[in-house]
């Protein structure tokens, strides 16, 4: 079943290729428009949604993140995260015009379960983002989006995380072809841009070496920081989230900006930070990073950085760097997230924990 791989993990972080294109597949038509055939909202019923509110725990809440970055920009509509579990113990404000996103790969966790109940009860309407055909979560929802991942059995979700941030994509630019042609051109290449990212994904698997190496030298510490901006900051939560549960470690992810304002007193000499450079596009952004990557350096960190092809400006500053192939900012966390899977995973190997089966967790969380 494994077919040939020692773990689920590693099979299903090879398989995300796949799982992207599968996400994608039969999704635009041959007019270019997208068609979201179990979206069961008339466009009418969408074009009345003025709010947007994505719920989701662990792993997908950070797919969450990326997606309210994304949907906002596309659609200019109001987008809130929150994790599933906070969510409707403070009394949130939705109605009929509000869109809840509950994205959930088994569809059967409880928190995200209660969640959509509470906010159908408040008569919002709930899309949901699953990978389980037929689970609870879709089935209580009023529309629903299927990630095409196939099943994922290691506990720590992998290519259900990357088809989640597909998924998300694929809506946002749905909300905005519904709303209108105002960013058309850009919704097509966006569509274009996802195409390439299989290929941009496979080249990060391929490429694979370099961070197991990374791992076998990291071996010993015992705490790694993540430093990200803007959508590369669920990218930090990610691979923080990943070595923890993996490798049993301690693990933070930080947005880059807020280093000064407390983090930045961790760092120590050797001390490894993996930090997510924006795409040069974002020159203030990519600008601010850099001059991070700097201070941390200055204080004796490890930096290992993530920074696409042909920018050269962080590497004085970097004791190792990951080479990202070039993507538009806003699908950067499809192909940065996969080579901190790989470490992940390479390090609770090293440490010889059970890959699959991390200790204390299980794989669909289904009570509250
Ligand atoms: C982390 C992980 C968890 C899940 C979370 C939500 O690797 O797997 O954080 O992402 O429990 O699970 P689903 O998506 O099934 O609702």
């Amino acid at each position: 079943e494994k077919g040939g791989y020692e773990w689920f993990m590693a099979k299903e972080i090879d398989e995300q290729p796949k799982a992207v294109a599968d996400t994608l597949l039969g999704r635009v038509g041959t007019d270019g428009r997208l068609q979201l055939d179990e979206m069961r909202l008339s466009d009418d019923e969408l074009r009345e949604i003025d709010k947007i509110i994505v719920i989701a725990c662990g792993t997908a809440s950070y797919a969450g993140l990326v997606a309210k970055y994304a949907i906002e920009h596309w659609t200019r509509i109001p987008c809130e995260v929150e994790l599933a579990s906070e969510f409707r113990y403070r009394d949130p404000i939705i109605d009929r015009s509000t869109l809840v996103v509950a994205i959930s790969q088994s569809g059967e966790t409880m928190d995200t379960l209660m969640a959509i109940r509470y906010a159908r009860q408040q008569r919002a309407r709930v899309l949901s983002i699953c990978n389980t055909n037929g689970s609870t979560i879709p089935r209580e929802s009023d529309a629903v989006i299927y990630t095409h991942a196939g099943p994922e059995i290691a506990v720590a979700s992998t290519k259900g995380f990357l088809s989640q941030m597909v998924a998300c994509y694929l809506l946002g630019l749905y909300l905005a072809q519904v709303k209108g042609a105002k960013y058309g051109d850009e919704i097509s290449h966006v569509i274009d841009e996802l195409h390439a990212i299989p290929a941009k994904v496979q080249r990060m698997l391929d490429e694979g070496d370099q961070v197991r190496k990374l791992a076998a030298d990291l071996v010993d510490r015992r705490s790694f920081l993540f430093l990200g901006r803007h959508v590369g900051y669920p990218v930090a939560l990610e691979g923080a989230l990943k070595l923890k549960e993996l490798a049993y470690v301690h693990a933070e992810g930080f947005a880059a900006g807020e280093l000064k304002h407390g983090p930045i007193a961790l760092v120590e000499k050797g001390l490894p930070m993996f930090v997510v450079v924006p795409p040069r596009a974002r020159d203030q952004l990519q600008e601010k990073i850099v001059s991070n990557i700097q201070e941390v350096r200055a204080r004796g960190a490890y930096t290992i950085v993530l920074v696409e092809d042909g920018d050269d400006s962080v590497v004085p500053f970097a004791d190792v760097v990951i080479r990202l192939p070039r993507t538009p900012t806003l699908l950067q966390p499809l192909v940065a997230t996969v080579p901190l899977q790989i470490f992940a995973g390479e390090l609770a190997e090293l440490l010889g924990h059970d890959v699959d089966q991390p200790r204390n967790l299980a794989k669909s969380v289904t009570v509250e």
